[in-house]
């Protein structure tokens, strides 16, 4: 009975503690393939899941390598927008996958929850449009003429089935435990605010039919925007967040900007509640790596810039060769032929 209730006890405190860490499921993007994920059973290996996901990922199983290309977009697009930055989105080969740089709940943090939740969104609903899921398809509740007088489609992006699944999956690891937690609600508001910036950006997109390219008739469906164009937008809100902090009204808890002046974050904005480090040198408990070896761009003021990147220590200098197309011509028709030209270029890395 007592040893019962101890092993318990350790189990929801490991539980507990893997759980500070965020978005430990992204550690499928870590794999070849989900696609051996055929087996119940897998669920239970699959490293990085808490317990109510491995029972979504077992009721789910045709989705989960959706969910793994969903996680390595999201890993791709924060490279991509955090390239030039101090802290670059650099991932681990170990669990927590971004170190441990997101159990803050910082600015980044807030980035990576709203990308990451986004993305699972977005790849589920493509699998469903291309066809691959037994559960969905395209989403066929808009259809006939549309006002504008062309004909839909039939086959939509069925977003909301994509957002469903984001909602149960991502958001249950905030759910439950302390669900009522300040870092809990950041972590949920931030997840909605990802998958508002697909939500309220899908678009119309069209192709023409008739003779030789004529646009007699016009079928039209709803797309997502491209994840770039997501990417994009979270990046702004990132650039934009607002720091809030908790406060009790009646009997919910809220986040409520720190700063009162300050006018309250919408549904699409990012919160975070602590300070960002500054990133500059590496502290391997914070697991932050440092600035140092990074490449800089002397005459840029910003932030990608050797003086703020590489935090006032200076840089290096060093000519590189590099290989590039040039004097391109273009042939009639059509192809454009161009010489390889070597030319030396300065690279600065930070001291
Ligand atoms: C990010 O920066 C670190 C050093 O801080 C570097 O080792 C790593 O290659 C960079 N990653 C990317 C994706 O640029
Ligand atoms: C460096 O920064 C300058 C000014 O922002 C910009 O014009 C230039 O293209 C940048 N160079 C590289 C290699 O990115």
């Amino acid at each position: 009975m007592t040893s019962e209730y101890l092993l318990r006890s350790l189990l929801m405190l490991i539980l507990a503690l893997f759980s500070a860490n965020a978005s430990n499921w992204l550690f499928l993007a870590k794999l070849s393939s989900v696609g051996s994920i055929s087996e119940e059973e897998t669920c239970e290996r699959l490293k990085g899941l808490v317990q109510k996901q491995v029972q979504i990922c077992k009721r789910n199983v045709e989705v989960m390598d959706a969910v793994r290309r969903g996680a390595q977009l999201a890993i791709d697009e924060c490279q991509y927008q955090f390239r030039n930055r101090r802290w670059n989105c650099s991932t681990v080969d170990t669990l927590p996958i971004f170190g441990k740089v997101v159990a803050q709940g910082t600015r980044e943090a807030a980035f990576v929850y709203a990308i990451s939740s986004a993305s699972v969104a977005l790849a589920v609903t493509r699998a469903c449009s291309s066809g691959e899921l037994e559960k969905c398809g395209c989403d066929r509740n808009v259809h006939g003429i549309s006002p504008e007088g062309f004909q839909w489609s039939g086959c939509s992006d069925n977003i909301a089935y994509g957002v469903a699944f984001s909602q149960s999956f991502v958001d249950v690891r905030e759910r439950g435990k302390g669900s009522s937690s300040s870092r809990a609600l950041m972590n949920l508001h931030n997840n909605e605010a990802g998958r508002k910036a697909i939500l309220n950006n899908m678009r119309v997109e069209c192709k023409c039919h008739g003779v030789s390219g004529s646009c007699e008739v016009k079928t039209c469906w709803k797309a997502m925007p491209p994840f770039r164009k997501v990417g994009n937008i979270i990046k702004e809100k990132f650039d934009g967040a607002t720091e809030v902090e908790q406060r009790k009204i009646g009997t919910t808890k809220v986040l409520v900007p720190k700063n009162s002046q300050f006018k309250p974050h919408t549904e699409e904005d990012l919160v975070y509640l602590d300070p960002s480090p500054d990133f500059c040198d590496q502290d391997p408990r914070s697991g932050v790596l440092g600035t140092t070896g990074r490449y800089c761009n002397k005459t840029s003021k910003a932030i990608d810039g050797c003086e703020l990147m590489c935090c006032g220590r200076g840089f290096h200098t060093e000519e590189v060769e590099v290989v590039d197309r040039c004097s391109c011509k273009f042939h009639w028709c059509c192809y454009v032929k161009c010489k390889q030209c070597h030319k030396m270029v300065e690279m600065h890395t930070c001291r």
